[in-house]
């Protein structure tokens, strides 16, 4: 479904992705991982628009995207969560969810009405009908997640990014948002999950891909890769890496 082809971004001096090529099969959950700063939101925001690269190809369903515009790549069929949550916080749970409802891919077919409607459902399934009339900015962080995925989830994509969604959450909190995304995956939506609580993702993903100072180190089966010394390396050092080996 999605392909990236050699793709490349600095900033500055600084490569924050390097060459990465791989691919996204549809119907599966992908998880993406790797050390802090490795560079897992910049590839979120290269397939979203947010950057285009500076080398490479990023294509979808065979038509390539790199380079267009946030709103394109949208209404082609890609939501995405932000690992930094920002909802409108000035408006209801339901009015930030109506907002992606009124500027996603259905977007310009619908009127308030239908808007609203459309987000009374995405709020059912993430679990946060109850707050829908309350003000964002009154959600505990547990919701202010539920609604970063229900706000992408309104713009009816077909492969939706989710940045983190369990980063800071409680234990139960985790679980819930498994079954969250688990409930997503079911129904047919392609999902790729950077993730850094690795519990959720031996859950969740079919395959993991590992970056480390922006390139890919490792791809494959979650609990396999999960074991590659080089990736035990890239979280823990090269010490604790040989002693597990040993
Ligand atoms: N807009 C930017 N300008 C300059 N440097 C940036 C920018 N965005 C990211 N970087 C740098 O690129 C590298 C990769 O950052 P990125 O945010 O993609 O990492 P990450 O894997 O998402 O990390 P984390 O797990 O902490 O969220 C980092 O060194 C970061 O400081
Ligand atoms: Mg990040």
């Amino acid at each position: 479904m999605l392909k990236l082809q050699k793709v490349c971004k600095n900033f500055g001096g600084l490569t924050a992705t390097a060459d990465v090529s791989f691919t996204v099969p549809q119907g599966e959950i992908t998880a993406l991982v790797g050390p802090n700063g490795s560079g897992k939101t910049t590839l979120f925001n290269l397939i979203s628009g947010v950057y285009a690269p500076d080398r490479g190809e990023i294509h979808l369903d065979g038509r390539p995207i790199h380079g267009l515009k946030p709103h394109q790549v949208c209404h082609l069929g890609i939501g995405r969560t932000y690992q930094v949550v920002q909802p409108f916080a000035g408006m209801t749970v339901l009015e930030n969810v109506m907002v992606g409802a009124l500027y996603g891919r259905a977007g310009a077919k619908r009127n308030l009405g239908t808007a609203r409607t459309q987000a009374f459902a995405v709020l059912e399934r993430v679990g946060l009908v109850a707050a829908a009339a309350q003000s964002a900015s009154s959600l505990t962080l547990s919701g202010k997640k539920r609604l970063e995925v229900a706000k992408a989830l309104a713009t009816d994509p077909r492969l939706l990014l989710l940045d983190e969604v369990m980063a800071g959450l409680s234990p139960a909190g985790v679980d819930e948002m498994v079954a969250v995304v688990r409930g997503l995956h079911e129904q047919g939506l392609t999902i790729i999950l950077v993730e850094h609580v690795l519990r959720a993702v031996m859950k969740l993903a079919q395959r993991t891909i590992v970056l480390h100072m922006g390139a890919v180190i490792a791809q494959g089966e979650p609990a396999v890769v999960m074991r590659d010394r080089r990736v035990v390396e890239s979280y823990l050092g090269e010490e604790y890496a040989s002693a597990l080996h040993r």
